[in-house]
Order: C-alpha cells, then structure tokens, then sequence
C-alpha cells in the first residue's frame, strides 16, 4: 500500500507522507524553463507530454508521495466554453458567462475538449516514478468555480457587488458543474488517479448561514460521488471557520486545513485524518525557522492521521532548496 493509503485507509500515524499543493509550478527552474516556451497557460495543460512532464518534475527532484496533474480549476470553465486566460501578474481572467450556451453544452464535447487532461494522466499513473505513490486528481468545489464564472477573476477579498443578485442564474449554474464536475472526476479516476482533491479556495468568502446552500451541499454530493468509486477524497475549503462543521456535514476521508487553524486544537476536534496546515511564507525564511515550524506541525499529529503538505500553494519566489530541506525533515521525523 503506498504511503498516503497507509495514512488515510490504515490510519497510520507513523512515517508521515509528504506532497505540496503547486509543487509543480514557478519556483521550480525546470518549469520556468518549459513555461518559457509556451505562454499560454490553457495549452500547456492540454499538452499531454509536457503537462505529464511538469507533474513528475518535484517527484524526480524531491521524492514527494505523491503527484498532482498538472492542470488547473478553471480548466472546467474552460471546457464549458467560457473564455478562461490566465494573464502575467494578474492571474486568471474569464469571458463573458452566457447560461443559454453553456446549457447546451454536449457531455461528449466537454470530454473531447479536456481529453489531453485525461491522457496526461494516463501518461503520469504509467510511469516508475509514481510506482507505489498516489497520483491525485482533482476539481475546484462548484463554489469556487461559481466565484470565478461570475466574478471573472481572483475576488482577493470580496465579491463583486451584487453577486448573489441572479439567484437563478446560480442555482442553474450550480447544478450544471455538478455534472460536469462528476464527469470530470470519473475520467480522472478511469485514467488512473487514485485521489481526488477539491479546492474550495473561496469557501471564506461566505458568511456561514450561506454555507450549506454553496458549499455543504454541492460538495456533499461530490464526496459522495468520488466514494462511489472506492478512491480517498481531501476536501480544501480554505478559510472557512469552522472545520469541524464542515467534516461532520461533508465527511470527506480527508481535510486540508489553512495557515490559520490551530493545529494542536484542530487535532483534538476532528477525527479524520488531517493534511497541510504549515504557511507557505515559511519556506521563505531559513532553514532554522523551518525546521521549528515543521516540527510544531509534526509533534501536533504524531499521534493522528497526518499528510504533510502547507496551508496554500508554494510561492513562485521559493527556493527548491528550502523545499528539499523541508521533505528531508519530514522524511527524517
Ligand atoms: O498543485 C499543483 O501543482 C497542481 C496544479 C494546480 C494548478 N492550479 C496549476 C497552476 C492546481 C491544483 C491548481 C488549483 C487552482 N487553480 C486553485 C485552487 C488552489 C488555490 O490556489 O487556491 C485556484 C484558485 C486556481 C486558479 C488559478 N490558477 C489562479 C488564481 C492562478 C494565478 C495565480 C498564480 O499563482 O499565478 C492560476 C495559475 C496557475 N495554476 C499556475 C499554476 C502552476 C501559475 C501559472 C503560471 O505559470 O503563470
């Protein structure tokens, strides 16, 4: 069994595995270097070579357990149609949403049009580097995707002034990502993912009497979807208060949690396994730092389930170095 399957299925508290969410991604020398030569975000990710390429770069480098696609949440609205570009230091920055087109859209077509996702996949679970380590898929939550279709970029801190006024429109739009997010997710599986990941990145943009109609809900049902399959699903709703009402109402196999939560506390209050937590800016400091903030975290979970991984995604100004250091004190605990 590999090591993340020993965490989340056995339960086991010893050897902690370690991934980081972008641990493919700018900060690393060998994809600036690939990126370089091709500016357009979107088709590199559709580029089956060097997108399966890019995914096994921080195995090759680190030894991770694990491996994530190389891909993004926006490839979704992407395959609905939308206009999706991803531009230099602003980020993502969507089209005009039209609810009639996007109603209309073929399954057939949407699978077609993200297929090189799926072969990438393929590519990646067929090679020795991933052998007896868990390549994970994944998917943004409907309402992180909602915020992105309608709010057309980052919201930063807030929404765009009358978002929820289309409640229609909404309720529409939720349930058409919800199936084409099962689709998503089914041939993710098929192709060889092993775990799937949902990133609720904007789920603290909601205040809480909001939250089981955008979050609870939607997610819930593709939880259940992802169990129909017997593969582990970690559930990432970055910011929102409480954890723990999130994993009572979800039941995800695992939570992700942010900088922000209190490790030891949220020990006590959750039973299932946890993953992530350490701040990103961390791996900015020194190695000494580091270590210390490394081993709050590992002597918080030495007695629970527990996947290394941060609280966000690893910055673009990292030094791979900082990186290795942290994956041998992990290895070394
Ligand atoms: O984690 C990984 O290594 C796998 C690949 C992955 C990417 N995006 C690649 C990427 C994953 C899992 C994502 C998820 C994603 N994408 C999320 C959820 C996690 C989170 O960060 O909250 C979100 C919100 C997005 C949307 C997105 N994509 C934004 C806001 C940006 C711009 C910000 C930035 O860092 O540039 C992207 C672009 C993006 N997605 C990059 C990468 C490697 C950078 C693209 C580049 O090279 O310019």
């Amino acid at each position: 069994m590999t090591p993340i399957y020993e965490t989340i299925i056995n339960k086991k508290t010893t050897n902690t595995p370690i991934w980081l969410m972008r641990q493919a991604g700018r900060y690393l020398p060998e994809f600036r270097q690939i990126r370089k030569l091709n500016p357009n975000f979107i088709n590199l990710c559709l580029d089956e070579n060097l997108s399966s390429e890019i995914t096994l770069q921080p195995l090759k480098r680190f030894g991770m357990d694990a491996a994530i696609i190389f891909s993004d949440i926006l490839m979704l609205p992407y395959g609905l149609n939308q206009k999706v570009e991803f531009k230099k230091d602003f980020g993502p920055q969507l089209g005009p949403l039209d609810l009639d087109k996007i109603s209309n859209i073929d399954e057939v077509d949407f699978v077609k049009k993200l297929y090189p996702v799926y072969r990438s996949i393929k590519k990646v679970s067929e090679d020795n580097l991933i052998k007896n380590k868990n390549l994970i898929g994944f998917i943004g939550a409907p309402w992180t995707l909602l915020v992105y279709m309608i709010n057309k970029h980052s919201p930063k801190k807030k929404l765009i002034k009358n978002f929820f006024e289309d409640t229609f429109l909404i309720n529409r739009i939720l349930l058409i990502l919800e199936k084409f997010l099962k689709l998503h997710i089914d041939h993710q599986i098929k192709n060889g993912a092993t775990v799937i990941q949902i990133f609720d990145s904007w789920a603290g943009l909601l205040e809480e009497k909001d939250l089981p109609n955008y979050v609870y809900i939607p997610t819930l049902n593709l939880v259940d979807y992802v169990k129909s399959f017997n593969i582990p699903v970690i559930c990432f709703p970055r910011g929102v208060m409480n954890y723990k009402n999130y994993c009572d109402i979800v039941k995800p196999d695992v939570v992700n949690i942010d900088y922000n939560v209190d490790p030891i506390s949220v020990c006590k209050e959750i039973n299932i396994p946890i993953q992530g937590g350490l701040d990103p800016k961390v791996l900015l400091t020194d190695t000494e730092n580091l270590k210390k903030k490394t081993l709050t975290y590992l002597d918080a979970f030495k007695d629970h389930p527990y996947v290394f991984n941060l609280g966000h995604g690893v910055l673009p100004e990292t030094n791979p170095d900082m990186v290795d250091y942290l994956v041998k004190t992990v290895k070394d605990y």
